[in-house]
């Protein structure tokens, strides 16, 4: 029976607007993107927004060390991700930005109303802050050695080795990833959201069927542990929205992300006749919302996103629909195997649609991870998608051409198969509505195995050598393309593509509701292959090309910090900026080497003694995998001569000589021309 039309709304998580999208996101957007196709072609108003989530300081650092402003960065990034899913046959309604005027009209909005409602409380807090860059710094923007296990290079606030949590100024040696400052305390006011006055609403909220069981129970844990007041405030400089009451202080980007979802939707009915914002947002709404989202983010959408959209008084999300990550072959996805694939590279090899199928043939409601195992990829949609659906036309649609100039029969005997096909259609609907894909996967491969099994055993290649037989040819055929019609609907919303070539060749549009308006008496085009096989070269190259981009991508990384001659003098990182005037403290001299010796012990180190005109120094320095100490003496040198001396292993080292290469014997001492006076300036 006709449901009647439901309002519905969808969204996907917001992808950042720093970086690509890869087979991470398109699970996500897939599993949104069948979901809204399927409603669609059930006769629901359905609408899907998305949009970029633009704001906060990774995306402002990234712009800054590309020389352009974070608004030219998110252009940019978005015109990709928009062409990304389009590619991939992803229909969303309207890709926005969070960075609009109407997502700061609705963040202001839901600022303003949370805190009339004494929901803001204001406090101060200390911060690590990096003293060069004048910023604040978030436990992820520093590094440096944990102070447990004393593993090197790990974030600031906890352990990858040994997982320990600490705060970054427990770290042994901590630094700004920005510049290599050492970060200092610095107190600064936060506006924090007061979610512990909602304990009582989320507890039952996250209980009434709106989230999947896994979930409500790992909430109920958090509730049960007691909720903390969330900071809502970052300070200056942000890339974000001012809050309209704080100058400097600008919301932090998970305030305004889902806000997004609303501001999408509100860009689109600005431009929609009939398509009205409140009708879906509105607290008394009737419409439906659903939020699909990775499991990583079930907080911001199940805890802060209802509890403030009620204190603000709009209405709170349908259903949250979390799923679990993507692994390639059995593990994380991994930028040195090629395995770590971007959205563009899957596409330069592979048709999108394999991926669809394959992610659709294993995605279920759960919050599973989900393997993409590529060897079973390749077989499952050979097998399901080349071998049995499609092959149903390519083995029947011939005869219909060729004997029957495209001409279907007007009746068949065997209608009950094709009945059958049209009723499995209500448990399939079911199972695509319940997001268990998977399930509705087995039973089109069950009903397509059918198919093939009656075309073996009707057999009209046998039927077609005999006159007598032939019109039963057409029958057959005409059959089997009902069947095949049939399941190509069932497919549509996973193979969009697929099902638009099919529906060329069988010259019907296929919705969920007319499936049972069966295709007798009239003709059908010209049959074009559908779908071609995964080919393994195919896979190859994708992972090839996925890890010559890793490559690229460390070696460019590598190339931005330039290397210094690493020796036991100079271990440091790459240094921060400097200004003209801080370089211009550094006093640079002409050095004779006036003696070169051998250190005991050291690996690396030679002992010089610098004449710089009237002055002797000694300067350990890390040359000796490159020079012979009686090849150094009497040549000319550049030193650091105002560097503070420096108590070495070996004795007291008084500046520091200049020296480029990569290592190893390549360490070029900088050698002035010999008329150089000891004791020369150097500019
Ligand atoms: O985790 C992420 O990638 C976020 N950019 C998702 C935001 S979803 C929503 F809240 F905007
Ligand atoms: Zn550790």
């Amino acid at each position: 029976m006709a449901q009647s039309q439901r309002k519905i709304l969808v969204t996907s998580a917001l992808p950042y607007a720093n970086g690509s999208i890869h087979l991470g996101h398109m699970l996500e957007h897939i599993q949104t993107d069948i979901w809204v196709r399927f409603q669609k072609m059930r006769g629901h108003l359905c609408t899907a927004v998305c949009a970029d989530d633009a704001h906060g300081t990774a995306i402002m650092i990234k712009a800054d060390q590309q020389g352009i402003t974070s608004e030219a960065l998110i252009d940019g990034v978005r015109q990709e991700h928009m062409t990304d899913f389009n590619d991939f046959l992803i229909g969303y309604d309207n890709y926005y930005s969070t960075h609009s005027e109407e997502n700061r009209y609705f963040s202001n909005r839901i600022y303003t109303a949370l805190r009339d409602n004494g929901k803001i409380a204001v406090r101060s807090i200390v911060q690590a802050y990096d003293p060069e860059k004048d910023m604040f710094l978030a436990d992820r923007f520093i590094k440096g050695t944990c102070p447990k296990c004393k593993a090197e290079d790990q974030y600031g606030d906890n352990c990858e080795v040994c997982s320990a949590t600490y705060t970054p100024m427990e770290m042994i040696n901590p630094r700004s990833v920005y510049s290599g400052a050492t970060p200092i305390e610095k107190e600064s006011e936060h506006y924090f959201f007061k979610l512990p006055d909602f304990q009582e609403f989320l507890a039952k909220w996250t209980r009434s069927g709106t989230l999947q069981d896994q979930v409500a129970n790992k909430l109920s844990e958090w509730l049960e542990s007691g909720l903390k007041e969330w900071d809502i405030s970052r300070d200056a400089p942000y890339f974000g929205f001012e809050i309209p009451d704080a100058p400097g202080k600008y919301f932090y980007v998970w305030l305004d992300a889902p806000i997004g979802y609303m501001a999408s939707f509100k860009n689109l009915c600005d431009r929609t006749e009939g398509l009205e914002f409140d009708d879906y947002w509105a607290k008394d709404s009737s419409a439906e919302l659903y939020h699909f989202i990775g499991k990583d983010i079930i907080n911001f959408h199940a805890l802060f996103w209802p509890a403030m959209l009620d204190c603000a008084g709009y209405r709170t999300p349908t259903k949250v629909n979390a799923h679990g990550y993507v692994t390639v072959n059995g593990t994380k996805m991994s930028k040195s195997r090629g395995t770590f694939v971007k959205a563009r590279t899957y596409l330069n090899h592979l048709d999108p649609q394999y991926l669809r199928y394959y992610f659709a043939a294993k995605l279920n409601a759960s919050v599973d991870d989900i393997d993409l195992n590529l060897q079973d990829f390749q077989q499952r949609v050979n097998s399901d998608v080349v071998g049995k659906v499609v092959n149903i036309a390519s083995r029947t649609a011939s005869f219909i051409g060729k004997k029957f100039d495209g001409q279907l029969a007007s009746h068949v005997s065997e209608a009950e198969i094709i009945q059958s096909f049209v009723d499995a259609g209500d448990m399939i609907a079911e199972h695509f509505e319940s997001r268990e894909y998977g399930k509705a996967i087995r039973e089109i491969m069950r009903l397509a195995d059918v198919a093939n099994e009656y075309i073996a055993v009707q057999a009209p290649w046998v039927l077609a050598k005999d006159e007598v037989t032939l019109p039963k040819v057409q029958e057959v055929c005409t059959v089997a393309l009902n069947l095949f019609s049939i399941l190509a609907t069932y497919l549509k919303p996973v193979m969009p593509k697929m099902v638009e070539d099919a529906e060329a060749f069988l010259g019907k549009e296929l919705t969920w509701n007319n499936r049972s308006e069966l295709l007798f008496g009239r003709t059908v085009n010209k049959f074009k292959p559908l779908m071609a096989r995964i080919e393994q070269t195919q896979i190859d190259a994708m992972i090839e090309e996925g890890k010559q981009e890793a490559e690229a991508e460390a070696a460019a990384k590598e190339a931005a910090q330039p290397k210094t001659v690493e020796t036991e003098l100079d271990k440091e990182p790459l240094a921060a900026e400097v200004t003209f005037d801080d370089f211009a403290k550094v006093d640079l001299r002409i050095a004779l080497i006036a003696k070169a010796e051998h250190v005991e012990k050291a690996n690396k180190l030679l002992k010089l003694t610098l004449d710089i005109g009237g002055e002797t120094r000694t300067v350990f320095s890390g040359i000796k995998s490159a020079y012979k100490p009686e090849d150094l003496e009497g040549k000319y040198t550049v030193m650091v001569a105002n560097l503070a001396p420096r108590k070495m292993k070996f004795g007291l080292s008084e500046g520091m000589v200049l020296a480029a290469g990569p290592g190893g014997e390549d360490i070029y001492l900088l050698e002035p021309h010999s008329g150089a006076k000891p004791g020369q300036r150097v500019m």
